[in-house]
């Protein structure tokens, strides 16, 4: 990746943040009665605590590549930011995947409590939707009606908290390749599936082009997800944030543990390939988003 490129990442990000810190003030809005301290300290801290902001990026990014660079289209990644990291928040519970570190730092029922932890993830997932409705995501209505359905069934029982239930459901259990293909379309897939429409829709990009974004959300969706699960099994706690060697140690059933990682590492390059080629009738408008493809691919946190 270019300098630019990274730094043009690097102040995607820093909107974002700034966005989201403003979302979690302490003032009360009108029709909230009060922000209770502690419960507000612990959505900060599973939201301003260094995520890498890749879903909001590519919110913003598959809006700029159809000419839409508004604060509408930043509020809406913020909405879906918030949902990410409340399910961050809730993935790590005792009851969950029990972890303690979470981007390099205690998670929010180790640095505060559980019953608070639990709050914090309801409250960020509400305050989602409060922000998608916001007026300034877009001048029409029912575009801000459309994004909150379809953030809604994305982040729901049909999409990401439904991946979650498969999810724990496959741990010492045989599962198929395809099983396991659906289930992460749904607990990974789903939120960046909508990061990149959701861009698209906000742009108001004609329905072709909506497709092709959907299309790229899901090809970026799996490789996301290969390329965590193999981060899993060779990457250090030290440089992921979080714990690793997760995955095998709850007989979680991974496409990495089923195909092994040469075919794994064989199937992300064909994913890079679809995903530049289904940007390649835009040329040198999506080059941040080609970057992105690469990025997910070759991460190495
Ligand atoms: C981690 O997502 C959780 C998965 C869906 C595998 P990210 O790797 O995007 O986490 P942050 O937001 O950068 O911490
Ligand atoms: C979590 O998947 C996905 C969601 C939070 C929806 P993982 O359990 O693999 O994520 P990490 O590895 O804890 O980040
Ligand atoms: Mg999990
Ligand atoms: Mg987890
Ligand atoms: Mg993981």
């Amino acid at each position: 990746m270019t300098l630019d490129l990274k730094q043009h990442l690097a102040a995607q990000a820093g909107r974002v943040e700034t966005c989201l810190e403003q979302l979690l003030n302490d003032v009360a809005l009108q029709e909230e009665i009060v922000r209770p301290p502690r419960l507000l300290a612990a959505m900060r801290h599973g939201a301003l605590n260094g995520g890498k902001r890749l879903r909001p990026i590519l919110v913003l990014e598959a809006a700029n590549l159809f000419g839409h660079a508004d604060n509408g289209a930043l509020k809406a990644a913020c909405a879906l930011e918030l949902i990410h990291c409340y399910s961050l928040v809730h993935d790590d519970l005792p009851a969950m995947d029990d972890d303690d570190l979470r981007r390099g730092q205690p998670t929010v029922h180790k640095a505060y409590d559980e019953a608070t932890a639990i709050l914090a993830g309801d409250a960020l997932l509400t305050l989602a939707f409060d922000v998608i409705a916001e007026d300034t995501v877009h001048a029409d209505p029912s575009v801000r009606l459309r994004l909150s359905r379809e953030l809604s069934r994305a982040a729901g029982v049909g999409g990401m908290a439904g991946g979650q239930m498969l999810d724990l459901e496959s741990e010492h259990r045989e599962r198929s390749e395809a099983e396991i293909r659906r289930l992460q379309s749904m607990k990974t897939g789903a939120l960046l599936r909508y990061a990149c429409r959701s861009g698209a829709i906000l742009a108001d990009a004609g329905d072709a082009d909506v497709d092709r974004l959907t299309r790229f959300g899901e090809v970026i969706g799996l490789a996301f997800q290969l390329a965590d699960d193999l981060l899993d099994v060779e990457s250090t706690p030290e440089a992921m944030g979080k714990a690793t060697g997760k995955d095998a140690e709850a007989g979680k059933a991974t496409l990495v543990g089923l195909m092994g990682v040469e075919k794994t590492r064989a199937e992300l390059a064909l994913l890079l390939s679809e995903a530049e080629d289904l940007l390649a009738p835009y040329g040198e408008r999506a080059k941040v988003l080609t970057a992105l493809a690469g990025y997910i691919v070759n991460r190495s946190n």
